[in-house]
């Protein structure tokens, strides 16, 4: 049975490759942050009792700021496959908290290629390099294009990708740069700019909520479905040779379009409901991203399923049955969903 480490597994990505991995029988350990209030929403269907002599899944405690526990646990479960997927992943967060992006998204990576190699465990290593760090790089964006980041976090994410490179080079650890365009599903983070419309638009078509505030509409992304884009970097440590690879979809639509899109599923125009508000804008913008993923197709035989549309779809029917539930609630009484007051 392969043993895998997931760091990240209660967002958005480590959710969807545990679901895969488990699929495939591997068993698999994710690393978990203390929170006050419960953060493993993503993953409680997958989890089994362990005094189940069938559960393969396990979470640690641990945090990517601290290197000596990275160590421990390496030293401990000894996975064949690290992925590494644990960031602070919020471009606009990362202006009003620069140092910690830094800290987290940057030096995490280098924690745990030091965790490797000073244990000297032989396992594979993926790192969640990110077409952030293309930035203003016009597109279309390959693996050829040079970086030209434009947020902290993408410096990070820049300062992570040389470092997978430099401890491949320098210390032969098969570690590899999966290069990801945007890719969203319906457990998207709520405050990324897809789910937080889709989310807002289902609740204005069920009068729970009256205007959604956007900020650049103009920018365009290359937007993909996660279930899709975990599968690539499952394939990325399954070659004889570690290598980095672009993962994307070949097409970009303007966050506008989405937003058409989305409320025009739900009989809406979104002129009516979407207001600017400048928050929302950032220091500085990445406009166009899209990927040339060829590399990817070639060699990984990798392709995407999902199109643009049945991701819209998938999202906007998965937040009308969240919304439904939530006015369920208010209708028998129980004030903003819940029964607080
Ligand atoms: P996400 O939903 O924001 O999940 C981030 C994960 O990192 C969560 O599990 C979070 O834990 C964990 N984390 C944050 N700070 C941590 C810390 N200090 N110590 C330990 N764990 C910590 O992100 P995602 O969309 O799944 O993306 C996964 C990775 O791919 C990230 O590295 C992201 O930067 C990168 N990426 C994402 C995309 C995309 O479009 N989704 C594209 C390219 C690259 P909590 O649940 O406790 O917050
Ligand atoms: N979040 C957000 N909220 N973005 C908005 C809003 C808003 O209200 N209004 C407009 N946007 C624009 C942003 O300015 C950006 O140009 C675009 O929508 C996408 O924003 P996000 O969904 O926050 O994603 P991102 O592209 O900045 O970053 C995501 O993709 C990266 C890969 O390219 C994250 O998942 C990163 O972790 C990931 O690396």
């Amino acid at each position: 049975m392969k043993r895998a480490f997931i760091t990240g597994i209660t967002g958005q990505d480590g959710s969807y490759l545990a679901e895969l991995l488990l699929g495939k029988g591997y068993e698999i350990h994710g690393l978990i942050r203390r929170s006050s209030t419960f953060n493993t929403g993503r993953i409680d269907h997958l989890y089994q009792d362990l005094h189940n002599p069938e559960a393969r899944m396990y979470l640690h405690y641990g945090d990517l700021s601290v290197s000596g526990q990275l160590m421990d646990l390496l030293h401990d479960i000894r996975p064949d496959e690290v992925y590494h997927l644990g960031a602070q992943s919020h471009v606009r967060v990362s202006f009003d908290m620069p140092e910690y992006t830094g800290d987290v998204t940057g030096l995490g990576t280098l924690r745990l290629l030091e965790a490797i190699r000073k244990t000297g465990i032989k396992t594979k290593f993926y790192q969640a390099s990110s077409s952030e760090m293309f930035g203003a790089a016009p597109p279309p964006q390959s693996e050829e294009t040079p970086f030209e980041p434009q947020s902290p976090y993408a410096a990070a994410k820049v300062y992570a990708y040389y470092i997978v490179r430099n401890y491949r080079k320098a210390y032969n650890i098969y570690a590899c740069n999966g290069i990801l365009f945007n890719h969203e599903a319906p457990r998207r983070g709520e405050t990324f700019v897809t789910r937080k419309i889709t989310r807002a638009a289902t609740r204005i078509k069920l009068g729970l909520q009256e205007k959604l505030y956007l900020g650049n509409l103009e920018a365009k992304r290359d937007w993909g479905f996660a279930g899709d884009f975990v599968e690539a970097m499952w394939l990325m440590l399954q070659q004889d040779e570690p290598d980095d690879f672009v993962i994307a979809t070949g097409e970009t639509h303007s966050v506008r379009e989405f937003a058409e899109k989305v409320f025009q599923k739900l009989d809406l125009d979104y002129k009516e409901y979407v207001a600017i508000d400048q928050r929302y804008f950032r220091p500085a913008e990445v406009d166009v991203l899209l990927g040339d993923a060829a590399k990817a197709r070639k060699k990984l035989k990798w392709e995407p399923k999902v199109s643009f549309d049945q991701l819209i779809n998938m999202m906007v029917e998965a937040d009308m049955e969240m919304a439904r539930k939530e006015k369920t609630l208010i209708d028998a009484g129980f004030e903003n969903g819940s029964n607080r007051g």
